[in-house]
């Protein structure tokens, strides 16, 4: 089958809704379009399908033997952004069974639920501390003083290395994500530089942390490799922290937007679980994946060839009228809410339980501390690039 040829109307079209899905906090009105009028859509400029239906987006991620998240690597393209003198090891994001499996097996552990319940007061007194800097002031900018230090103290405590280097850490999360060409490459290459020592540190001195675990880990008898290691950490470092930062944000935009709910959950902090849940659908942090067709295949009445890009819309799925009645009303009451936030299938997210943690304890002490939350409107939202999210959040409020 030939592909689509599209049309410089059809090109435009395409061009506009590329800049409205990297920059807008509101990409909801243009999908659902998309799910009534074109739900498999081919971007003839990036050569890749995009997924717009949850059933469709569910049946490509739960199906990775066809939609594999390692061939994305055999992209000459891709392999270029590390340095080819640097010895590479694919993160587990970039892996499929088996090797998946048996890497996967090594982290669970340190993310169960019951694990990461442990960690709830300190995680709690990182939150105080954090807000006790600016409680008397009455403002505060929710990522700068909450949501960016939280998760990052949080991950580095877990892998045991100084937290104080966050601003560092920031750097290098916004810099491997640039589209620039140089700077993922050269990212990276500082990240294995700093994790390099730290490695070779636990070797000889194990702690009670995860980078000395994974050392000590075994696959099937043998060891982690070290660019096995290094690849762990970095993903780590990084994957966690973004994505935390802009759930905790979006919360405060959602509760802003919806000032009842913050009375409510105030009155009822029981309601506090699901109302992230609903954050997680109604303003999902991560809006795409991306898989490779592994062999050809059809979704729907579309053929898909064998080493095609397919780019399932999570956020779109989370806003499918026919998987969540009234989708696009933000009701933290809602159940069932089986979003797709996370994922689903085999690359579900790994860091869910803490993540649910940290922004449900975030939330919790903010409304518990703080009335009269209100966002200074007057400051124009500026979004992140690659995940949907605010760079800055400044609000005002009253301590109680
Ligand atoms: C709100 C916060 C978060 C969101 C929305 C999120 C989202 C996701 C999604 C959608 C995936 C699936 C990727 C795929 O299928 O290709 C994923 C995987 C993953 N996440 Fe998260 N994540 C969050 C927090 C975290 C945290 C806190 C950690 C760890 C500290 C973490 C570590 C990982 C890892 C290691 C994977 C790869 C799992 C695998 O390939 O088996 N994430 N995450």
């Amino acid at each position: 089958m030939t592909m689509p040829q599209q049309t410089t109307e059809q090109s435009e079209i395409w061009k506009k809704r590329r800049r409205l899905f990297e920059t807008s906090l509101n990409p909801f009105p243009e999908y659902r379009i998309l799910r009534e009028s074109d739900p498999l859509s081919y971007d003839e400029e990036r050569k890749w399908w995009e997924v717009y239906r949850y059933q469709d987006v569910q049946c490509i991620i739960n199906d990775y033997a066809t939609f594999s998240s390692e061939r994305l690597l055999k992209d000459q393209d891709f392999r270029r952004q590390v340095d080819e003198q640097e010895e590479f090891a694919p993160s587990i994001l970039n892996l499929d069974p088996p090797r998946h499996r048996k890497l996967r097996s090594l982290i669970t552990q340190a993310f169960t639920p019951r694990a990461v319940a442990q960690m709830t007061p300190r995680i709690t007194t990182i939150v105080h501390e954090q807000l006790d800097t600016v409680a008397s002031t009455g403002h505060m900018d929710v990522i700068e003083n909450l949501s960016y230090p939280l998760p990052v103290i949080v991950i580095a405590e877990m892998l045991g290395i100084p937290s104080e280097q966050r601003a560092q850490f920031k750097r290098w999360s916004d810099d491997v994500l640039s589209p620039d060409e140089e700077k993922p490459r050269q990212t990276l290459k500082e990240m294995n530089n700093y994790f390099r020592p730290v490695i070779a540190e636990r070797r000889v001195a194990p702690g009670d942390d995860l980078i000395s675990a994974l050392v000590a880990a075994e696959v099937d008898g043998e060891k982690l490799t070290e660019p096995e290691l290094l690849s762990f950490c970095v993903i780590l470092l990084i994957a966690g922290n973004i994505t935390t930062t802009n759930l905790i944000g979006n919360a405060i935009l959602c509760f802003d937007d919806h000032p009842q709910v913050m009375d409510e959950l105030r009155a009822d902090p029981s309601l506090m679980p699901s109302a992230v849940e609903e954050v997680l659908r109604y303003l999902s942090p991560v809006q795409r994946l991306v898989r490779v067709a592994a062999v050809d295949t059809l979704i729907g009445d579309k053929q898909i060839k064998e080493g095609q890009i397919v780019v399932p819309c999570l956020g779109s799925a989370n806003r499918d009228e026919t998987q969540f009645p009234d989708p696009d009303v933000f009701d933290i009451r809602r159940t069932p809410n089986r979003h797709l936030a996370f994922g689903h299938s085999i690359h579900f997210c790994i860091g869910a339980p803490l993540a649910r943690l940290e922004t449900k304890i975030a939330l919790e002490v903010m409304l518990q501390r703080f009335t009269d939350i209100q966002r200074v409107r007057d400051i124009p939202l500026e979004t992140v690039s690659g995940f949907l999210g605010v760079k800055s959040l400044p609000i005002t409020f009253r301590e109680k």
